[in-house]
């Protein structure tokens, strides 16, 4: 339940230091929309370049993270965070796949890769045990990106795991099993809490959830944070939440900035300094099959995305997956599910 004490409470900022969130105060200043001349890979360049540190120095993880992005709200900023992560990390240098676990294909759509019925896509590999390398497509536009496709069929994938010899464990095992070097994997998870959410779960260590920064915020994540310590305490030892990012923020009302403290108070040090705004752009692009990265470089929703993979890529530097962080991730679960009852 939402606590609205706190709501009600001072405004103060618990994270010390600069606060991000004035990307959000300027939603209405965006840069002019790519020029059609303009190659998309030069204005991607431009972004990187516009940020000034990005690409250079981010550290890559020394084993693959495997980044579960889930909340079973729909229309959290669930696929533009995967995608636009995705390719901000990939703009910084690091290789990296999505995988569309949603059978809706917006992650797909949104990269601009095929996905229709035809094409082999993750339904092969979670059901019919097709390798993942076979349906791996790599992104237009963006180098070191890659996508495992989501197409229609996946919709039924829910029903026909049930029966399936290792149901839950189907998608790690594909992951274990794919052998071109990956710095990252984004899953893109449907606004469920089925076995297409529990696969990613037992395949990741890592979960990141969206928040929206609206009313309600907080409502249902009580029963995410169960499912995690579920999965941890069955399936994945080293399952955690180790990132939250507030999403569609409008720095122009106050709501926003309740709800960024409200999330910040109960979540703490997992929360990403970096919030992203609410922005036309990022919402145009997937219609043009792109990311905001290559769509408008230098908008705010781009700097926004790519300053926050760039805190995704440090906070991994303090972060090994041994049975002691496996157990602190345990403590710190157990402690924000008791927050938000
Ligand atoms: N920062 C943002 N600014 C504006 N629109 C956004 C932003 N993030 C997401 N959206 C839009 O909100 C809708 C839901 O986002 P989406 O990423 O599809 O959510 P989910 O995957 O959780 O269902 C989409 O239409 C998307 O374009
Ligand atoms: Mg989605």
């Amino acid at each position: 339940m939402r606590s609205d004490a706190n709501i009600a409470g001072p405004m103060t900022d618990p994270v010390p230091g600069p606060r991000t969130e004035s990307f959000g105060e300027d939603v209405s200043r965006e840069t002019p929309p790519p020029m059609d001349d303009t190659p998309i890979g030069r204005a991607a360049q431009l972004a990187v370049e516009a940020l000034g540190r990005a690409g250079e120095g981010l550290p890559r993880p020394e084993q693959t993270r495997v980044i579960v992005v889930a909340n079973q709200k729909g229309g959290v900023g669930k696929t533009t965070t995967t995608v636009n992560l995705a390719a901000s990390l990939a703009l910084h240098g690091s290789r990296v796949l999505v995988v569309d676990l949603d059978p809706q294909g917006n992650a797909s759509t949104a990269l601009g890769i095929d996905h229709h019925a035809e094409v082999p896509s993750i339904y092969d590999v979670l059901v019919e045990s097709r390798p993942l390398a076979e349906v791996v497509q790599p992104v237009p536009d963006v180098e070191g990106l890659f996508c495992a496709p989501a197409t229609i069929d996946l919709a039924g994938a829910e029903i026909e795991l049930v029966s399936l010899v290792a149901r839950e464990s189907r998608l790690q095992r594909a992951i274990k099993a794919y052998e071109q070097p990956l710095d990252y994997i984004l899953i893109d998870c449907p606004p469920s809490l089925g076995l297409l959410t529990v696969n990613a779960m037992v395949a990741g260590a890592e979960v990141l959830i969206p928040i929206q920064c609206e009313y309600y915020a907080l409502e249902g994540l009580g029963q995410l944070l169960r499912n995690v310590d579920l999965v941890r305490g069955h399936l994945n030892p080293a399952l955690h939440v180790s990132t939250i990012l507030l999403t569609m923020y409008d720095g122009r009302t106050r709501l926003a900035s309740q709800v960024a403290d409200e999330v910040r108070t109960h979540f703490g040090d997992e929360v990403l300094r970096t919030s992203i705004p609410r922005s036309v752009r990022i919402s145009e692009a997937p219609s043009y099959g792109q990311t905001v990265l290559t769509y408008d470089p230098g908008s705010s929703g781009a700097l926004s995305y790519l300053e926050a993979a760039r805190e995704l890529a440090l906070k991994g530097v303090d972060v090994s997956y041994d049975a002691t962080h496996a157990h602190i991730g345990a403590q710190n679960n157990r402690n924000m599910v008791e927050g938000i009852q």
